[in-house]
């Protein structure tokens, strides 16, 4: 018999199969104080509604820093800074609709500018901390940023670019400016000149809250708008899928520099006025473990690698910690073996719950509930009043078993409203008629569960975070040394895959350990710490098309060992 994990008795999800049949969108707007005709503005809805009821003196947030002191703050606080910071920013010459990015580690300040921020009616842009000089350079240049939020270290990595990103008018700095260009001023000096009765800007749903940049296989990263419209989906999915309740700790593992760290880790769980940790630090498997317990947390929504290593540090630690309060596990953004759900049940009795979703489509498509049995390997079913499909190219849907494009009727509430300066990416994903294609592979079996097959083009997942090859591959030829580089995701146990790059170099240079030690220090801090290549290989040639473009999918068949297929556009 087949592999399944019963449901649990309770869920706020009770019956999916109902939902499916009975749910309205509209019905979600009633949790929403604009539905009574107050200010319509996420910053609003996720902070500032709480600080005027009972919740005022209810935490937010506490925010764990790296070596252990926690930070808490109240709705009614986090209500006076961000309005504070958002006035003050408005006095800094900021105006509704300017892209603001915020370049910081996961501290209070991170969390008070992303909300300043949308509560002035600004287009935030989060930038992961892990990201180097060039990354930011892209992102902030395609933006057109008007101000970035950071702090000194950081501050100091894009010394660089500065010169380039001409539209930047302001820096904010968290922490001293002594010795900083005259464009820096002082997060607290912005806090001071605000006002903490400021109310939220009133916004349209289609006006955007948020820019993330994210990969595809081709250009460089694009900037993916979500809308202030995103809410009842953000709202009701964490309640659904993330089964968030009043009482409820809640601990996203994901940094505010990807979606899940904002959909999730910030907007959906604060409507419902949910009690946030966010923890500074890197992952630990025995800090990770800790945090779970001092915190007591009861909803923890992270990723498989993570699981994984946990999972790889023994079931000896687990036992070190008691898990009597975690009540309810979600994982996201690679897939979930069905090894690691099972090690979930054996050590820690806990049922691990996979969601599918993606940057563009703003809030979670197929999930996995509390009260829905659990097929280990699947993705689970799409949210109720959403439809999800596997579709061929003409957007047909394939029968049971087979693969095809995972493709989404247009519409949800979430979905992105558009790609930054860039109307003929986002059209792109509505080629094929009806449907909007997500990019991913996938079949859906007789009762409605959805599997992941893999993606159909060449973008990589590695520990969870999205990378396009060419980002990788501009970065390598920007190296001395480095003649063409070609890049692939290679499947790797631990971290679903690791970024393999084939190198030609430039005459003059021999290939030695030395110098992949090098092209591999000059990746991370240029791009980002995760993003380097941790296998390398240099070759005499790569293979193109008569075109010039690198073959990738002939470099990862090779290393696969695969048959490469099609070589009729192949140069040689
Ligand atoms: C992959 C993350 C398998 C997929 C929220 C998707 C998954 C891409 C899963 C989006 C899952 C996400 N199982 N693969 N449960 N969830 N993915 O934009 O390839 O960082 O298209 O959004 O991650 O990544 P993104």
């Amino acid at each position: 018999m087949e592999e399944t994990i019963p449901p649990m008795e309770s869920g706020n999800l009770h019956d999916y199969e109902v939902a499916c049949k009975e749910f309205a969108w509209a019905s979600v707007d009633k949790e929403f104080d604009w539905s009574k005709g107050s200010i319509y503005n996420v910053a609003y809805e996720a902070i500032d509604r709480h600080a005027k009821n009972w919740r005022r003196n209810k935490i937010a947030l506490y925010s764990v820093r790296a070596d252990g002191v926690v930070d808490k703050h109240t709705f009614g606080e986090m209500s006076e800074l961000t309005s504070r910071f958002a006035s003050g920013l408005l006095k800094l010459g900021a105006k509704k609709g300017d892209r603001i990015f915020v370049y910081l580690d996961r501290t209070p300040e991170l969390y008070i500018s992303m909300i300043g921020v949308t509560k002035m009616g600004g287009i935030v842009g989060p930038l992961f901390s892990a990201l180097g000089h060039d990354a930011v350079k892209d992102r902030a240049l395609d933006a057109g940023a008007n101000i970035i939020i950071t702090s000194p270290y950081l501050y100091e990595r894009i010394i660089p670019v500065l010169d380039d990103l001409i539209d930047l008018k302001k820096i904010v700095i968290v922490g001293d400016t002594e010795g900083m260009c005259d464009r820096c001023v002082k997060f607290e000096d912005v806090l001071a000149s605000g006002d903490p009765e400021y109310q939220a800007e009133n916004m349209a749903p289609t006006d955007p809250y948020i820019i993330h940049y994210t990969s595809g296989s081709t250009g460089k990263p694009k900037g993916v708008l979500l809308g202030h419209r995103a809410m009842p989906q953000q709202l009701i999915t964490s309640k659904w899928v993330l089964d968030l309740r009043e009482d409820d700790t809640y601990w996203c593992t994901a940094d505010p520099g990807w979606v899940t760290g904002t959909s999730y880790g910030i907007f959906g769980p604060w409507y419902l006025g949910t009690s946030i940790v966010s923890y500074e630090g890197r992952f630990d498997a025995r800090t990770w473990y800790s945090l779970l317990e001092r915190f007591k947390i009861t909803v923890w929504y992270t990723a498989p690698t993570a699981l994984r290593m946990l999972m790889r540090a023994g079931d000896e630690l687990v036992k070190e910690f008691n898990f009597s309060k975690l009540r309810h596990v979600c994982s996201v953004g690679e897939p979930l073996n069905a090894e690691v759900i099972r090690w979930a049940m054996r050590t820690m009795n806990k049922r691990i719950h996979d969601t599918w979703w993606q940057t563009e489509t703003g809030a979670h498509i197929i999930c996995n509930y509390p009260a829905m049995t659990i097929r280990p390997g699947s993705m689970g079913r799409p949210i109720p009043g959403v439809i999800a499909g596997v579709v061929d190219e003409e957007g047909n849907e394939a029968p049971p078993g087979t693969e095809g494009y995972l493709a989404i009727r247009p519409g949800w509430p979430s979905m992105m409203l558009g790609v930054w300066r860039n109307t003929p990416k986002f059209r792109e994903y509505f080629e094929v008629p009806g449907w909007y294609i997500s990019g991913d592979l996938a079949y859906r079996d007789e009762d409605g569960y959805f599997w992941f097959l893999g993606r159909a083009d060449d973008v990589i997942k590695t520990s969870g975070e999205r990378l396009g090859p060419f980002e990788v591959e501009s970065a390598l030829i920007e190296h001395y040394a480095v003649a063409e580089a070609g890049v692939i995701g290679k499947p790797d146990e631990l971290r679903g895959e690791i970024v393999k790059a084939f190198i030609t170099l430039r005459p003059g240079n021999e290939p030695s350990e030395d110098l992949k030690e090098d092209i591999t220090k000059f990746v991370k801090t240029r791009l980002a710490y995760y993003a380097y290549p941790r296998e390398i290989d240099f070759v005499d040639s790569l293979p193109k098309t008569r075109s010039g473009k690198i073959m990738r999918r002939v470099l990862k068949a090779k290393e696969l060992g695969q048959p490469v297929g099609d070589l009729s556009t192949l140069d040689d």
